[in-house]
């Protein structure tokens, strides 16, 4: 059965925790899928996972769009939130709307997320709420907000800034959000937020007591090693293996131990081998 909003609430009456992971392909998605995952997050992450920009900024809608489907296709049963992208909703209301739209409408996403809480993100955050779409506002590390929080920084380290996002989380949640995503700041803030709030809470580096977990995949699977943020716990080591399997296909292939004949190659019958022998000597 397909997960809802509902089911998500649910889990956290019931003090379930909620699993969420981010995926940007059909592969990933149904793995994720197949191992129970409540959430995916399609993140613009995906500009330095899988696109190799050392940011997030030259991420496109289009670029979010081609991933999301493709998530949506490898976890058709799957909560599937689209991460709205660099200037796809900073300039109006209407352009928000629009683009959140395109996540639902085209990709098939249950809601979308964005970043931050000015003033300006509190209207976005109301106007997608009120055009009927499913959104989750996104607090604390903010990468799209790394110019002006001064790069890729732990966010609510001082009793003033961890109050402050005490009050953004109830902000953004009074414009309408659905839920909230918390990114790296203290444990003790993390707990305060979700004790005090009236929609789920996940985390990514936010401790242990938001009501879900977050990690970006390709870290805890060990694929993407430019840089390990300290949250990240690895689960495995598919970057060695990946490195392991192309370095013994380059070494077969160069030593014409790839492919064997007679088990990597398509047969012919004896007797169809014999008339093809044939025909080449009268050719
Ligand atoms: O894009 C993304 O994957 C994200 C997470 C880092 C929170 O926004």
């Amino acid at each position: 059965m397909k997960k809802s909003i509902l089911d998500l609430n649910r889990m956290v009456a019931d003090r379930e925790k909620i699993t969420y992971l981010t995926a940007y392909d059909y592969l990933t998605a149904k793995y994720q899928e197949r191992a129970g995952v409540d959430m995916i997050l399609v993140g613009d992450s995906m500009g330095m996972v899988t696109l190799g920009y050392d940011s997030t900024y030259p991420v496109t809608m289009d670029d979010m769009i081609r991933a999301s489907r493709a998530v949506r296709r490898g976890a058709p049963n799957t909560f599937i939130i689209g991460d709205m992208p660099y200037m796809s909703y900073q300039v109006s209301d209407e352009q928000a709307v629009e683009n959140a739209g395109r996540f639902i409408k085209e990709a098939g996403c249950d809601a979308v997320q964005l970043e931050g809480c000015t003033p300006a993100i509190i209207r976005r955050v109301q106007a997608i709420a009120d055009a009927g779409i499913l959104v989750s506002g996104h607090l604390g590390l903010l990468p799209q907000f790394a110019a002006q929080l001064g790069g890729f920084k732990a966010q609510g380290r001082s009793a003033v800034t961890a109050m402050n996002l005490l009050d953004q989380a109830r902000c953004i949640e009074e414009a309408g959000a659905c839920m909230i995503l918390l990114e790296g700041v203290p444990a003790i803030v993390g707990k305060e937020i979700t004790e005090r709030a009236g929609v789920p809470i996940l985390g990514i580096g936010a401790g242990s007591h938001t009501h879900g977990q977050l990690l970006i995949y390709a870290d805890m699977v060990g694929m993407y090693d430019n840089f390990t943020p300290k949250f990240v716990r690895k689960y495995a080591d598919i970057g060695a293996e990946l490195l392991r399997g192309f370095e013994a296909y380059c070494e077969d292939v160069r030593s014409g131990g790839f492919p064997d004949d007679t088990v990597d190659s398509y047969v012919i019958s004896d007797e169809e081998a014999q008339k093809f022998e044939d025909m080449l000597r009268h050719r």
